[in-house]
């Protein structure tokens, strides 16, 4: 996070300090730097120069609508798997011809809306969904655009609850049966295949798994070429991952180098690539800034209890992810430095946001949460009755609230007694 630094003791994001960012917008607050995101999907992007490609960012990661917007404007792509982000989507100014859409349960009426909006392409994971894709769009007139996602069976090195490329994971298909789907799939009227896909897991921080997987892919790109079915796009999906401690992430314009030999290797040089990107685009462009309720020492446990909870945050307690916490001020002469536990309100033991951290901290103290912008607020609840908190983008100069903060009277809206 390129953009945090401590001036005179006190950290600022870009030029804003935290503290008057924390008292503006009250705490806990999820802050994003728009300079980030627009500077890492450009980078993406501009790996493929020359080629013909689309970056459809993986909305899943961060959707609000600010970003969704900011990505449309430089002419972003986007990867969703549901209608809500269809929705989300649209509402932001996307162009639907520019989404693929991914999943393993796409109900008929999500097919039916993204074919009524026109998609670029559906990402099929099973022959129950192509065929149900080929029902809709025969009764709605219309032709459906299609990829098979492919499981090519490869292990992606990372969390087994963020690997999708193994052939027990429910994701794709695998790939031994995927070429008698495709010849399926020409068969049906209402279909027409465009792509293959295939997205073996998040956070990756090792190439071979992706060149691994591109090699399946590729042979089975020759196998339909034989079969007279011509891939006219390949998706690599996402999964690039990111620096949270001191992992060594993979640049995108290495992945994009690598791959290109891979195509020309298999001739297959005139295919447009797609990726899926989601937690490379926005982890590092966020954060949570959280203030401290308590601290409470009892026998050798150090604990500072906070604002936040894993209902603001999961991913330390659903994946034992470490996150970087950082003092709003840097030095605190004269307070002890203790391991502490930073955990939340939340009444459950694994509600934690880090452990054994040599921190100085009193009760009132602002701690930083880094590389909160990937699978932080979008995996958000309201849990133990928490209202969901606000988020605010920043650039160089400014700063501006892109989601207001949740009132009591929205955690019951639709309830009845
Ligand atoms: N495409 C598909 C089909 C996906 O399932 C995903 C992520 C992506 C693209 C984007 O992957 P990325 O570039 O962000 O790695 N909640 C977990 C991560 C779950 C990832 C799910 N799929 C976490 O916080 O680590």
């Amino acid at each position: 996070m390129n953009f945090l630094h401590y001036q005179k003791g006190k950290l600022f994001a870009h030029q804003h300090s935290i503290t008057e960012l924390a008292q503006q917008y009250g705490t806990p607050l999820y802050v994003y730097s728009r300079d980030y995101i627009e500077q890492q999907w450009l980078e993406f992007d501009h790996a493929l120069k020359g080629r013909k490609h689309l970056i459809c960012y993986a909305i899943k990661a961060n959707s609000n609508l600010a970003i969704l917007n900011t990505l449309a404007k430089l002419g972003s792509g986007f990867d969703i798997v549901s209608q809500g982000e269809l929705e989300r989507v649209l509402k932001a100014g996307a162009d639907p011809k520019k989404v693929v859409f991914s999943g393993v349960a796409k109900s008929e009426a999500e097919i039916e809306r993204a074919l009524e909006v026109g998609i670029k392409c559906f990402n099929v994971e099973s022959e129950p969904e192509l065929e149900r894709i080929q029902s809709i769009a025969q009764r709605l007139n219309k032709i459906a655009p299609i990829s098979l996602r492919v499981n090519p069976d490869v292990d992606a090195k990372t969390h087994p609850y963020i690997s999708t490329g193994l052939r027990n994971n429910k994701f794709g298909i695998s790939y031994q049966l995927a070429r008698a789907v495709y010849q399926k799939a020409r068969e049906l009227s209402h279909i027409e295949i465009f792509g293959i896909d295939c997205h073996i897991g998040s956070q990756l921080t090792d190439i071979s798994p992706f060149l691994d997987a591109a090699d399946r892919i590729l042979t089975l790109v020759n196998q339909l070429k034989n079969d007279g079915i011509i891939i006219k796009h390949i998706d690599f999906g996402g999964g690039l991952g990111v620096c949270y401690d001191n992992e060594t992430p993979i640049k995108s314009s290495d992945l994009v180098n690598e791959l290109i030999k891979k195509l020309a290797a298999y001739d297959c040089d005139d295919v447009e690539i797609l990726f899926e990107p989601g937690r490379s685009i926005v982890a590092n462009s966020g954060m949570l800034i959280t203030r401290v309720e308590y601290v409470k020492h009892q026998d050798d446990n150090h604990f500072a209890i906070v604002d936040a909870g894993m209902n603001d945050l999961i991913r330390p307690a659903l994946y034992e992810a470490w996150m970087r916490i950082l003092p709003e001020q840097e030095d605190k002469p004269g307070q002890t430095i203790y391991p502490y536990s930073i955990v939340g309100p939340i009444c459950e033991s694994s509600d934690f946001l880090g452990k054994d951290r040599e921190l100085a901290v009193e009760q009132g103290d602002l701690l930083v949460v880094c590389s909160a912008g990937a699978y932080g607020f979008t995996m958000a609840s309201n849990y133990n009755s928490k209202p969901k908190v606000a988020e605010v983008l920043i650039d160089e100069t400014s700063h501006r609230l892109v989601r207001k903060r949740e009132t009591f009277e929205m955690l019951w809206q639709g309830e009845t007694i």
